[in-house]
């Protein structure tokens, strides 16, 4: 694979809007952010993005700042530069940032069958605390046994009549 030309993190201005737009459509199939949406996260005065950018856009993550945590709200890698070290490099800039914030924590929520989001969040020492189903109002809690528990979890959702997306809820202490 040919070799990734220098990194260039810096963060995002309001000026990238479109930029950010065309990454979230190669990258999400559904429920990507929409420009109104990424206008409000480009000027919200808590929230931060980072972009990973070589003359083109090639990954940016984005997030808010809350009371004691930051919660990553999106990281995505344009497809031809996935796999060659964006998506952590973004991520640790974004808990970089949020350390000197005063974080203690980084959190943030992925589809199970996000298999690639999945390994890269596990790589950097996330863990899971929650699974739940979108459209429903229950929230498991305490799924560090995710793995286990999913197939159980899925069952009991299934008879239900839950047939929507689940989501894992995931952390990771950056404080003491
Ligand atoms: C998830 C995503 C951001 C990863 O970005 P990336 O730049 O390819 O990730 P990296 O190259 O930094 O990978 C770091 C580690 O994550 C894991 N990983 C990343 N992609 C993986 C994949 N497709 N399969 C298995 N493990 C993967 C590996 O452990 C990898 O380390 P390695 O390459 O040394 O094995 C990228 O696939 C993407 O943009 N996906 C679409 C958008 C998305 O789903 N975002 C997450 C929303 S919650």
């Amino acid at each position: 694979m040919a070799t990734l030309p220098p990194r260039v993190l810096r963060p995002a201005s309001p000026s990238d809007l479109e930029a950010l737009e065309r990454l979230e459509e190669v990258c999400f199939q559904e429920r990507r952010f929409r420009r109104d949406h990424l206008s409000w996260i480009l000027h919200h005065p808590s929230a931060f993005t980072i972009l990973d950018e070589d003359r083109v856009l090639r990954g940016a993550v984005m997030a808010l700042t809350e009371a004691e945590s930051v919660r990553i709200l999106s990281v995505a890698v344009a497809p031809p530069f996935r796999r060659r070290g964006v998506g952590r490099a973004l991520m640790e800039a974004a808990e970089a940032f949020a350390r000197n914030r005063g974080a203690r924590a980084l959190r943030l929520e992925v589809g199970v069958s996000n298999t690639a989001a999945i390994a890269l969040y596990r790589s950097l020492g996330f863990r899971a605390s929650g699974l739940y189903g979108l459209g429903t109002k229950q929230v498991f809690a305490g799924a560090g046994a995710f793995k286990h528990r999913q197939a159980a979890r899925s069952r009991s959702m299934a008879s239900c009549g839950f047939s929507g997306v689940l989501f894992l809820y995931l952390f990771r202490q950056i404080g003491l």
